[in-house]
């Protein structure tokens, strides 16, 4: 099979087409015929040597943590899936290739009404999203949260998931175009940090009380300002550190206001935590997916043979939503 595997690590360039053989189908797993992709930031550092995917290791290191095909193979202890059966799925790496195997766990069905490009895009965004504001900020209706990155996969994901569990959402975005984006994903409030400060503005948003959570996925840059907006008992969820991972933090203000700060990690969580949190993700939204009131927002797609352009455009900040490989021709 065709697969984008990483040879060597360093710029997009290294993303090159190479033949290798189809994934062995453990007994508890399935193969999936990749017609989608989606990428995502981690796939930017893997290439790059800095996020090793884990372990075991892999025989071959092929970027990618979410697909959307056609089951192909089914081990011997899987009664779910048969082949043939259109199926999204969350994989540990691999993606970025016309086949990859997973847990049988880790897949699901696609809802008729959507593409395979939107349901590449389901996976690793919305379940991030989902766990951040469900299980990690224990969020519920009425409260109000502050999401950064709101136009990015996560962030799109995580405001839709949001509004239809009655929160209050305030987003950060950095163009005036992606100001509309996120409005009209549901976003409530929407911030061009550019232009604006957003403790300021999350504080009037919240006539001065201060909001009961903040997603946050730029790090160093922001973390004390994300604890200023919290009201006490807030709770900040670290997801992603885009602007660095070092910061400083006046432990007294956590103190006093009784906050939490907690993180979130998909790829690395042991097998039965990723299987619990898919089922219940699953259980929980597949209605809304299936009636179109929950979408991957698709920005751009890709063929496999140009990753590197993808990676490229990524690395812009341009995307609204999520940026996906197609994989045609097998
Ligand atoms: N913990 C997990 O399990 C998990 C899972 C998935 C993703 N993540 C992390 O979540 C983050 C977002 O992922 P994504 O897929 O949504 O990425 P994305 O679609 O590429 O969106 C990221 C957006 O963040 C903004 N941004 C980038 N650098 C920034 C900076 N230094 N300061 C402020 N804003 C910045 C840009 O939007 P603007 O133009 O609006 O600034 C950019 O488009 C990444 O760090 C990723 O690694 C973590």
């Amino acid at each position: 099979m065709k697969a984008i595997v990483l040879r060597e690590f360093g710029g997009p360039e290294v993303l090159q087409i190479h033949e290798i053989p189809v994934p062995d189908c453990g007994p508890d797993d399935i193969v999936i015929r990749v017609h989608a992709a989606g990428l995502n930031r981690a796939d930017l550092l893997e290439r790059q040597g800095l996020y090793p995917p884990p372990d075991p290791q892999p025989d071959f290191q092929i970027p990618g943590l979410e697909c959307a095909g056609v089951v192909s193979r089914v081990g011997r202890r899987v009664l779910r899936f048969r082949e043939g059966d259109r199926v999204m799925a969350l994989v540990t790496g691999g993606a970025y290739a016309e086949y990859v195997a997973c847990p049988a766990d880790n897949a699901w069905p696609i809802p008729e009404n959507i593409t395979d490009a939107e349901a590449a895009g389901i996976p690793e965004a919305f379940i991030t999203a989902y766990d951040a504001l469900f299980d990690k900020a224990q969020l519920h209706l009425g409260q109000r949260v502050l999401i950064h990155a709101g136009a990015g996969g996560v962030g799109s994901a995580a405001i839709q998931l949001a509004r239809l569990a009655g929160l209050q959402v305030a987003t950060t975005v950095g163009s005036p175009e992606k100001v509309q984006s996120v409005l009209s994903f549901g976003a409530e409030k929407a911030i061009n940090y550019h232009d604006q400060d957003f403790v300021q503005e999350v504080l009037n948003w919240s006539s001065k009380q201060g909001i009961d959570a903040v997603l946050d996925f730029v790090g160093k840059n922001y973390f004390e300002r994300n604890l200023d907006v919290l009201k006490v008992n807030g709770v900040l969820v670290i997801i992603g550190t885009l602007s660095g991972n070092a910061s400083h933090v006046n432990l007294g203000d956590i103190l006093k206001r009784r906050l939490t700060i907690c993180g979130t990690a998909l790829r690395s969580r042991p097998a039965y935590d990723k299987m619990h949190l898919i089922q219940e993700f699953q259980e929980r939204t597949a209605g809304f997916f299936a009636k179109g009131r929950l979408r991957a927002i698709v920005d751009k797609t890709f063929p496999l043979e140009q990753a590197a352009q993808a990676h490229r455009y990524m690395a812009t900040n341009q995307n609204v939503g999520k940026i996906i490989l197609t994989v045609v021709g097998h």
